[in-house]
């Protein structure tokens, strides 16, 4: 038994290496740079950003450690709302700063534009939230974006406090193959 499996074992690892070497010819790290705006509404009906949980007797703002959002916001190409939709950021938010200035986000971009059309990008880091530009890492993708990383910056294009309605700029800057 011992015997037969050492021939077996090899002939693996030699096809290992040989489909390893073909990978690697055959892929080429590209980089990919995009604009995405994000269009949040944070109260009222319609709303795309919402405190699920937080700590009992504080009110559950982005500025109070502890509370987490989530949300699924519609994406557009250009800062017009009524663009067309080219995917959704869906993911949550946790304020994990104790003085509330850093969130934790973990977003996951998932397009539907002709172009990524299944494919996500994850983000995920520190968001010192109350500055101009947010930066954050983008840690992975799927589909066009496997084995991606990248950043992503962040920032407000927009804001209607009257009806809780902001645009961010995102932009992305990712390597993959
Ligand atoms: C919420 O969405 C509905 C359906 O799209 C729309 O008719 C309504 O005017 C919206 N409400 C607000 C406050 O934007
Ligand atoms: C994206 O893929 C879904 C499911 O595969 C398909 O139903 C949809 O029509 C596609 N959208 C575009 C814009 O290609
Ligand atoms: C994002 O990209 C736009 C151009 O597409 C540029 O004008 C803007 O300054 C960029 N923002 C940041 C924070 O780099």
């Amino acid at each position: 038994m011992a015997l037969n499996f050492v021939p077996k074992l090899l002939l693996v690892l030699a096809f290992a290496a040989f489909s390893t070497g073909a990978r690697r010819s055959e892929l080429e790290l590209k980089e990919t740079h995009m604009s995405l705006f994000f269009h949040d509404i944070a109260a009222g009906p319609n709303f795309t950003l919402i405190p699920v949980a937080g700590i009992a007797g504080k009110l559950w703002t982005f500025a109070q450690f502890g509370t987490a959002f989530v949300t699924d916001d519609p994406l557009t190409e250009t800062p017009d709302r009524n663009a067309p939709i080219i995917g959704r950021g869906q993911g949550i938010y946790v304020t994990s700063g104790l003085d509330g200035r850093n969130t934790h986000v973990l977003i996951s971009i998932v397009f539907t534009n002709k172009k990524y059309n299944g494919s996500t990008l994850e983000i995920q880091g520190t968001s010192k939230q109350f500055e101009k530009v947010r930066e954050v890492s983008v840690v992975s993708g799927t589909g066009q974006f496997r084995f991606a990383r990248g950043y992503a910056t962040f920032e407000t294009y927009l804001l209607d406090p009257a009806t809780f309605y902001s645009v961010e700029r995102c932009n992305v800057t990712v390597q993959h193959y």
